[in-house]
């Protein structure tokens, strides 16, 4: 089973590097992208109807709490769409995005996963966004083009949710993972208040590394922006785009991973979410040191150097760049 899902992930990963060159030659993408903009611009956003992609009837909302763990899907006629749910409004609000393998298995564990942590030592109202009628397409470039509508629909949803962010902002965290956490970083964008935290997990490089600040993850899209990077040889950001920035095992690929993980990186992309759903029940398993590369780290030059926890217990106050090696991966 694992060895299918595994394949599967290599089959599908090494069309996402092929579409993305596809995409750097085609100007289509950047048009329809631009007048999708400006139209939704026009439109009122209060109507769930309107939208060039109707991107409301495709994307959907999981809410998860111990009396509920295994989630029902928020209902978009009901006014703040948590009327009866067993949304907690005393409890934080975790609001998960996978990324654009969205279909398989991606998403379902990075969803999961964490959820399954989060219940697991606490209470909270973990929200999953599904938007996988979108991320299944099989282009990447689709997908990103749409990135910036689904989090709209997000910040709507939120917006909503939170009594136009006046309840439970305090607590309000986004995760994003690959293209996710692109989607996280415009969701803060497009919300009123900056909202306490957003934590990018191993952010999608294609069509993003050199994008302007308006148009991928950025440090001012929350109070607190902190970034995990496992996969800067293949598929995730090499640039620290955060208040923190960690890189377990030195961030190019992560050990464990096998053979196909040289070409496609897709092992060492989801080792991000694995990180931090285990740091939500093991808070003192992945202690970073502050250190200017895994070169110095490795030779011991930032042993008494600061640290603080990877993962969901990293201390805000802390900076820059982190390091760690990580013996422990299981989600
Ligand atoms: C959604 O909410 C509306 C308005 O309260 C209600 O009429 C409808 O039955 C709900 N749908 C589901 C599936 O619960
Ligand atoms: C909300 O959660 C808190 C614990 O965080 C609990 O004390 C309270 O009873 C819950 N409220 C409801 C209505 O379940
Ligand atoms: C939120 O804002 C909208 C639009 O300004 C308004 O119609 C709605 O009544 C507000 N809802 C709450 C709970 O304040
Ligand atoms: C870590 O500690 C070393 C040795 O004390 C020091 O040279 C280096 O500047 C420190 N690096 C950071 C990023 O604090
Ligand atoms: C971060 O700094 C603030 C203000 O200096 C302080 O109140 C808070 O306790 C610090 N947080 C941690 C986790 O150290």
């Amino acid at each position: 089973m694992f060895f299918l899902n595994f394949m599967f992930f290599n089959i599908l990963l090494t069309v996402f590097v092929y579409a993305n060159d596809i995409s750097l030659q085609s100007d289509s993408v950047a048009v329809n992208d631009k007048f999708d903009d400006e139209y939704i611009n026009k439109i009122d956003l209060n109507d769930e109807n309107s939208g060039l992609y109707h991107t409301s009837k495709h994307v959907f909302y999981w809410l998860h709490t111990r009396d509920n763990p295994d989630g029902q899907l928020l209902n978009r006629s009901e006014p703040h769409l948590i009327e009866s749910t067993t949304f907690n409004a005393t409890n934080p609000i975790k609001v998960i995005v996978h990324g654009w393998l969205g279909d398989t298995k991606e998403k379902e564990s990075l969803c999961m996963y964490n959820v399954k942590s989060y219940l697991k030592v606490g209470e909270y109202n973990v929200i999953c966004v599904d938007w996988k009628q979108y991320s299944t397409d099989l282009s990447y470039a689709v997908a990103r083009a749409r990135a910036k509508h689904i989090a709209r629909d997000i910040a709507k949803v939120l917006t909503r949710i939170t009594y136009n962010m006046t309840i439970g902002v305090e607590t309000l965290h986004l995760i994003g993972h690959s293209l996710g956490a692109h989607i996280v970083g415009f969701v803060g964008k497009n919300l009123v208040d900056k909202i306490p935290r957003i934590t990018g997990l191993d952010p999608a490089r294609p069509n993003y590394e050199n994008n302007a600040p308006e148009d991928r993850l950025y440090i001012t899209d929350a109070h607190f922006v902190d970034v995990m990077h496992t996969n800067t040889a293949k598929n995730g950001f090499r640039k620290p785009i955060g208040h923190i920035d960690f890189f377990p095992n030195g961030g190019k690929s992560q050990p464990n991973c096998g053979f196909g993980d040289k070409t496609t990186g897709s092992c060492s992309h989801i080792k991000a979410y694995h990180y931090f759903s285990h740091s939500i029940w093991a808070k003192e398993d992945y202690v970073a040191r502050k250190c200017s590369s895994w070169n110095d780290f490795k030779a011991h030059t930032c042993d008494d150097n600061e640290s603080t926890f990877m993962g969901e217990y990293v201390d805000p106050n802390k900076t820059e760049n982190y390091y760690l090696e990580t013996s422990i991966d299981e989600p």
